[in-house]
């Protein structure tokens, strides 16, 4: 089978849907690759490239006359619909939502059509997302991009010629895209705050080391289909007056608020632009879908006149981008294959929803899907009720069982009372009650201060170490000896076990 990469023709498109490292693994599949000269060009890659990893370059005409499947990034303009032949399959972004027109004249051609960008949000699909895997990039981009424009470290730093404060950045917008940005500023040492409409994203911001904002309106943006759904106004505004507070304080602001197939929400009003320090960033990811600051002008970047940067388009890095978009587009041809042979499954989850155009017929808009992990609200009262219940009996099993176990004590005292000298009792009420305080203080201690408290044993097993030492006589028929001896081993295992055992600890800790 024969598979064609156009070249871009699209002004601004510099990516390709093939990178020379992608082609091992097409070849690997038994496809046949032709590509068009210069496809690569803008995204770094020479026709050598292909070439040297088994493709062959040939002019367009070829991949229309030829390919079985063609693939592109941008959608196909009218005259490459044209000219491709029917019964072909195409793959590339086509925006099903808005492009109604596009989609006709697909299927009057009846050319089976797959959107790459309307591939379900299901856990398996994600490797195929390409909306996905371009938004990584934005989100790492947009930091890089602020940093690069904002005139001050990211990181605070205490220097010989004064102390730097490190840089605040706020996230609008924790998908993908936002995520990235999150994970890129922590690494460059900013503070680092979030908002989004979807509760559930509160864990993966706090989990990434920033600062999850929250407004006073009880209402969620999550969806089933596990987009955000657009916000009552009342929430917005809400949102924009905490943006308003946010704006004075926070030196980078990086927007990714998007409502699929709607303009994207204006959150960043002039005033939130004025309230902002000289020399501070917005970069604004929605900028494509008509941007969340309504001073953005897509596709620029300029300054304001109260000095703030505002960037309209991020450098989408082609080169990197042209690899992840390849390997969407294998993995989803690789799951297209069954015993050894492509196959069109419309019976599949994803390529069922995917296929916006098959035989002839427009598939859109897709039969919906669940995604969201958002847990339904009625269940969440029932377990709270046993909750409760289940602790009080907790407790309740626990004060039987030290009553008994102070019975059964009481009664060992009392018998070894009538047999054991005076010393012996005293010392083995010491030894009951250190047994049971050190019991009690091990057992509550939380799991984070283990490694801690493991620094005390082992200091406490370097007590009995010595201890042994010191009582350790050269007749090794002699009790204390051998007693002394059996110590020092144990302790030994305790104090070489604590060192072993933090080693690994602190490994964990470790920057490779
Ligand atoms: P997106 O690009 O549509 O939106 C970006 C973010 O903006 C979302 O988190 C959304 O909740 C937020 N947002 C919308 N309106 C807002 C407002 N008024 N104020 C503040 N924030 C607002 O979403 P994206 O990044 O494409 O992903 C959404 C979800 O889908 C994520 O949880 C992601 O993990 C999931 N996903 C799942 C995939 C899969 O399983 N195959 C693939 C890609 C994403």
């Amino acid at each position: 089978m024969k598979i064609g990469i156009l070249k871009e023709i699209e002004k601004d498109e510099s990516r390709v849907a093939i990178a020379p490292k992608n082609l091992v693994r097409l070849k690997k599949l038994g496809f046949e690759v032709l590509i068009e000269k210069d496809a690569g060009i803008n995204a770094l890659y020479a026709n050598s490239d292909y070439e040297k990893e088994g493709a062959k370059i040939v002019e367009k005409e070829t991949i229309f006359k030829e390919a079985d499947i063609i693939l592109k990034v941008a959608p196909p303009t009218k005259e490459e619909v044209s000219k491709m032949r029917e019964g072909i399959l195409l793959m590339s972004y086509l925006r099903p939502a808005t492009n109604q027109e596009l989609l006709q004249e697909l299927a009057s051609k009846k050319i089976n059509a797959i959107a790459m960008d309307a591939i379900p949000r299901i856990s398996r699909a994600q490797k195929m997302d390409v909306l996905s895997s371009m938004a990584n990039i934005a989100g790492y981009r947009a930091v890089i991009e602020a940093a690069f424009y904002f005139g001050r470290f990211t990181n605070g730093q205490i220097t010989a010629a004064g102390k730097v404060e490190p840089s605040k950045v706020l996230v609008i917008g924790a998908g993908v895209a936002g995520l990235a940005a999150i994970g890129i500023a922590k690494s460059l040492g900013a503070i680092v705050r979030a908002f989004d409409t979807r509760k559930e994203v509160r864990e993966q911001i706090q989990s990434m080391g920033a600062q999850f904002l929250t407004v006073d309106i009880d209402e969620d943006g999550s969806t089933p289909s596990g987009y955000s759904k657009e916000m009552s106004q009342a929430f917005i505004e809400a949102e924009m007056a905490l943006f308003k507070k946010q704006a004075e304080e926070v030196d980078i602001i990086i927007t990714t608020a998007q409502i699929p197939g709607k303009p994207a929400p204006k959150l960043l009003l002039e005033d939130h632009v004025k309230a902002m320090k000289r020399g501070s960033v917005i970069v604004d990811l929605a900028a494509p879908t008509g941007g969340n600051c309504v001073l953005t002008k897509p596709g620029e970047i300029y300054t304001t006149e109260n000095g703030v940067t505002i960037i309209g388009k991020v450098n989408m890095m082609p080169m990197q981008a042209s690899f992840l978009l390849g390997n969407n587009f294998i993995n989803m041809l690789e799951d297209m294959r069954k015993e050894g042979q492509f196959y069109i499954n419309m019976e599949d989850d994803v390529i069922k929803r995917a296929m916006v155009v098959y035989n002839g017929k427009i598939n859109w808009p897709p039969e919906p899907i669940s995604v969201s992990v958002q847990k339904p609200q009625e269940t969440s009262k029932s377990p709270a009720v046993d909750l409760e219940v289940m602790k009080r009996k907790k407790a309740k099993r626990k004060v039987i069982t030290f009553s008994i176990w102070l019975i059964f004590l009481a009664i060992i005292f009392l018998l070894l009372g009538q047999v054991a000298p005076k010393e012996f009792m005293a010392h083995f009420t010491v030894f009951v009650l250190s047994i049971f305080v050190g019991w009690n203080v091990i057992w509550n201690v939380t799991h984070a201060l283990h490694t801690p408290l493991m620094s005390v044993t082992n200091a406490i097993s370097g007590i009995i170490v010595t201890g042994g030492i010191l009582l350790m006589g050269d007749d090794l028929s002699d009790p204390i000896t051998i007693l002394a001896l059996i110590a020092f081993f144990v302790a030994s295992i305790n104090v070489v076990g604590g060192f072993f055992v933090t080693y690994r600890m602190l490994k964990m800790f470790k920057k490779s």
